[in-house]
């Protein structure tokens, strides 16, 4: 019998992990679930003889995929993958998938949570400003992008986008205006809303040349990955201009510091939060199992990444 290996350090909503089970046992397969692990020898131990392994953002390293020597799949119930080594999995014969679009509303919607905060000054009870007839920025129009359009015209803002592989006639399709300077997405737009993921290329690239020319009262929103934010030039960047506003779904290594230096003007989750919503671990969690099921019993990687 195959066994898939559910690993999340931070778990699915209980809802979710019984709709996994459904799926998993539905097929004939054995669902292990380690939640909540605290060391990364739980981890270890657990993928000795795991067929498939589903997490979220749990570190998928070389060393683990060394010791899960049966290991055929590997499914990031999730967008971003950046926290599995592509190259070991390959050298293992291991497929990867990801599961795009299933967490993406989820995302989008705390964009808003955490822009309306910032424009209200974090609900201090002083006068902030409002979204309506205000310029969003968003950069990468992929499925949390798109998500981020649609709800940012409920606010009745003006929207630009910057995607170097969309075609432009997906965003003007949705009421987007496409840009293709990155320069000019963050210098005209008070609102800029950060989805790119972590790549060799994108790492650490947004700094204080791109943060500091934000227009008055900027609010820059990543709710994407800590690493593709130059944390020292965003630091300096809030340091010149007191008038600009950081809010984060991931907190900065600075975040103590940024927080002194700068009271009311930054605001991060504790933890990663983002797709922290029954809906979206139902949909990714449930879009997982489905996957490393097909991948076991048909040979299905449509959603593959290496
Ligand atoms: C993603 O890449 O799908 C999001 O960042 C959500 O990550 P999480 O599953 O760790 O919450």
């Amino acid at each position: 019998m195959h066994k898939i290996l559910v690993a999340t350090e931070k778990p699915f909503a209980p809802v979710a992990v019984k709709g996994i089970r459904e799926v998993i046992e539905q097929a004939g397969c054995e669902l292990v679930l380690l939640e909540k692990y605290t060391d990364r020898a739980q981890l270890l131990a657990a993928v000795a003889d795991a067929d498939a392994l589903i997490v979220r953002s749990d570190k998928i390293d070389a060393e683990v995929i060394a010791a899960a020597p049966r290991l055929k799949v590997i499914v990031r119930a999730g967008a971003g993958y950046d926290n599995i080594d592509l190259k070991a999995a390959s050298e293992h014969n291991i497929v990867v998938e990801n599961t795009p679009g299933q967490n993406s509303n989820a995302v989008a919607e705390l964009v808003f949570g955490m822009t309306v905060m910032a424009a209200r000054n974090m609900y201090n009870g002083t006068s902030g400003f409002e979204l309506k007839d205000k310029k969003l920025g968003i950069q990468a129009f992929g499925q949390v992008g798109r998500n981020v359009a649609r709800i940012a015209k409920g606010f009745g803002m003006t929207i630009e986008a910057l995607d170097p592989y969309c075609p432009d006639e997906v965003l003007t399709d949705a009421g987007v205006t496409p840009v293709h300077d990155i320069k000019a997405l963050y210098s005209g737009n008070q609102f800029v809303s950060i989805h790119i993921p972590a790549t060799p290329e994108t790492i650490g690239s947004i700094g204080y040349e791109l943060i500091a020319t934000m227009p008055k009262n900027g609010v820059l929103i990543n709710t994407a990955r800590r690493e593709v934010i130059d944390e020292d030039g965003l630091a300096r960047a809030l340091a010149d201009r007191s008038d600009l506003r950081y809010v984060a779904d991931v907190r900065p290594n600075n975040a103590e510091a940024l927080e002194q230096a700068c009271p009311g003007r930054v605001f991060f989750t504790p933890k990663k939060m983002g797709a922290q919503t029954a809906e979206a671990n139902i949909n990714a969690g449930l879009a997982a199992a489905r996957q490393s099921v097909a991948f076991l019993l048909e040979g299905i990687d449509r959603f593959r990444v290496n």
